[in-house]
């Protein structure tokens, strides 16, 4: 009897941690976030990467929203800390200025907290 209810509690506790894995991607992220995708982020990703990543005058793959940007989050981190000198750097040629380390840190630090949108 005590092993049933056990196994039971077990199977209970198993679906509820299921349930928790398959939330929306944005409820990931912590609810005390300190980095906004939308507050903080936008606005450096206009700034110094339009026209390129932007539709109108973009020709490189689009970055102008949360998804691509949150899905690019990785080569976007090595591109703009590479030495500049680099041909993968970005801002590609440095055609335009890149971000300060500060800046940077607000991506690193959204991607550590989740991705807060
Ligand atoms: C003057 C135009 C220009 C600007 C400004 C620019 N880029 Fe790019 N970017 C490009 C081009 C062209 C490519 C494709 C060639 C390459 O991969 O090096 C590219 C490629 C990339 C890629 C690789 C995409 C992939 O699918 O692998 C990333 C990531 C990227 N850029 C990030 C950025 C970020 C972040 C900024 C702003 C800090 C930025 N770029 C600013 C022109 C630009």
């Amino acid at each position: 009897m005590k092993i049933k209810k056990l196994l039971v509690l077990s199977l209970a506790t198993f679906l509820v941690s299921q349930c928790a894995m398959f939330k929306g991607a944005a409820s990931e992220a912590a609810a005390d976030a300190t980095v906004s995708y939308a507050r903080d982020l936008a606005p450096l990703m206009e700034k110094n990467c339009a026209p390129c990543h932007f539709p109108d005058k973009g020709k490189a793959d689009m970055l102008n929203d949360y998804d691509k940007v949150r899905r690019h989050i990785r080569g976007i981190l090595y591109r703009v800390q590479l030495d500049p000198s680099k041909a993968d750097y970005m801002p590609y040629k440095q055609k335009k200025a890149g971000w300060t380390a500060e800046e940077i840190a607000l991506f690193q630090t959204w991607q550590a907290e989740g991705f807060a949108p």
